[in-house]
């Protein structure tokens, strides 16, 4: 299956109860080839008006942050764990989860980059299968069955907390020199994309 047959399968999705309170399925958007790959947690107001993730304050921010490592939206993929915006903007729930996140996965396994960031707790969990908090493990890389995983801060986070912005603007200045000395050894022929050691599971 191709994305765009992935997003049209989705576009009338009733596999959880956020399809009552849509206004559209926010799917993603980027480049479809994308080596990087961003994940969020779910659509917000203007998400769901527009159809397309990240496109308000978060989005601005990232937007920039993107900027900052050397970085455009239209050479990566954005997506969310979560398609569709829960009301009022709250935290998922965990059947939502568990409808959603093989649309994300498949994406993911259709796009095939060798990076993922994602950001924020409930994209760092749903990737790593595990519950660890976002605080430990922001900025180090987690090397997983099929890509690097580069757990972030997320933006709306950061846009309330003065310290996480910090910590964020850091962290993606890590991700510059990752993708870096990422492309180096790409440019030498050596096989794994991988450049330091990751951080092994039994850390956290
Ligand atoms: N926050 C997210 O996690 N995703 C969006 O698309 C927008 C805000």
């Amino acid at each position: 299956m191709s994305l765009s047959a992935l997003h049209d399968s989705l576009r009338n999705c009733q596999e959880c109860r956020l399809a009552s309170g849509r206004t559209q399925v926010v799917f993603g958007t980027g480049n479809p080839n994308a080596s990087i790959m961003f994940v969020g947690e779910a659509p917000g107001f203007h998400e769901d008006k527009q159809g397309i993730p990240f496109v308000g304050a978060a989005g601005k921010l990232l937007t920039e942050l993107l900027e900052s490592a050397g970085l455009s939206r239209s050479q990566i993929y954005i997506a969310n764990v979560i398609k569709c915006r829960p009301p009022n903007n709250r935290n998922p729930e965990p059947d939502e989860v568990d409808a959603c996140q093989p649309f994300l996965l498949q994406q993911i396994q259709l796009i095939k980059p060798h990076l993922v960031c994602s950001l924020g707790n409930f994209a760092t969990q749903t990737l790593l299968g595990r519950k660890v908090g976002i605080t430990k493990v922001h900025g180090r890389q987690v090397q997983l069955t099929d890509f690097l995983l580069f757990p972030l801060y997320h933006p709306a986070a950061a846009l309330h907390q003065g310290n996480l912005l910090s910590a964020l603007r850091d962290d993606f200045q890590k991700l510059k020199q990752l993708l870096d000395t990422m492309a180096k050894t790409q440019q030498e022929g050596a096989d794994s994309p991988v450049v330091r050691k990751p951080v092994q599971m039994d850390l956290f």
